[in-house]
């Protein structure tokens, strides 16, 4: 089979980070994936600077799949949990094809990182309510049916003790209240029967930095949907976006 390549771009809190996408050959990254650190303030105009050096280190021509963690509909920006605030309104997808001189597609980074996990990871094939999680600095959350992605459900927002459960159950609040796996795993429990309880989903996958470690909470989870572990941890948001650029 001819291979067909697309190109996506990860925008995190800390970093930017990009590769070709082998979408013929299960998602797998045609290059070593190339991170550079998000720029201080992520202001979108030095955002978008980045952007085009990723673009540029891998000499890349063609359209592209951007992520970012935000709400976006349409191109546009509609929220800015973890990036500058300046992102907000701001049309991501003019920006962004303005500096690159190419088509791009913008969008959530956990609808991404999901539509690689139901496309060619844990998830492929499953069918019913599937929940893809992402658990990082924040709780990204990607909802399909039968195989469609709803997209921009943001349930690392859901409010728990007045707050954002993600401040509370991310991975990055397990460094922060340095707690051991099993009380972080308790917490994440605690995510996963409230996500239950609202959507009931046949399958959670959880993703995101924290599922490099899988092995270490997974088994402690006390949650009634069948967890799966996420197949493209770092690299999810990347392979999703490239198959959005490239309508795959
Ligand atoms: C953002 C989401 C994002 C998630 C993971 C949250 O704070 O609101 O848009 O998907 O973090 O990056």
């Amino acid at each position: 089979m001819a291979s067909t390549i697309g190109f996506g771009i990860d925008i995190g809190g800390s970093g930017m980070k990009a590769a070709p996408v082998d979408l013929s050959d299960a998602g797998k990254l045609a290059e070593d994936r190339f991170r550079i650190s998000t720029p201080t303030p992520a202001t979108p105009e030095a955002v978008a600077g980045v952007v085009v050096e990723l673009v540029q280190h891998f000499g890349w021509e063609g359209p592209a799949g951007i992520a970012l963690p935000s709400v976006v509909r349409n191109g546009v920006v509609h929220s800015a949990a973890n990036i500058d605030d300046s992102w907000i309104d701001v049309d991501a997808k003019a920006l962004f094809s303005s500096v690159l001189g190419q088509d791009v597609v913008v969008m959530n980074d956990a609808d991404a990182a999901g539509l690689a996990e139901m496309s060619f990871g844990a998830g492929a094939g499953r069918q019913g309510v599937v929940m893809a999680l992402t658990f990082g600095t924040g709780i990204g959350s990607a909802l399909f049916v039968d195989g469609h992605l709803v997209p921009n459900t943001e349930l690392g927002h859901l409010e728990f003790k007045g707050e954002s459960f993600e401040k509370w159950a991310a991975a990055s609040a397990r460094k922060r209240d340095d707690l051991s796996w099993k009380k972080w795993a308790a917490r994440v429990s605690t995510y996963l029967q409230t996500i239950d309880a609202l959507f009931s989903p046949d399958v959670v996958i959880v993703g995101g930095g924290a599922s490099k470690s899988a092995d270490k909470w997974v088994p402690l989870i006390d949650a009634r949907p069948e967890i799966l572990v996420a197949e493209f941890a770092n690299s999810a948001g990347i392979v999703g976006a490239a198959m959005a650029s490239s309508g795959a």
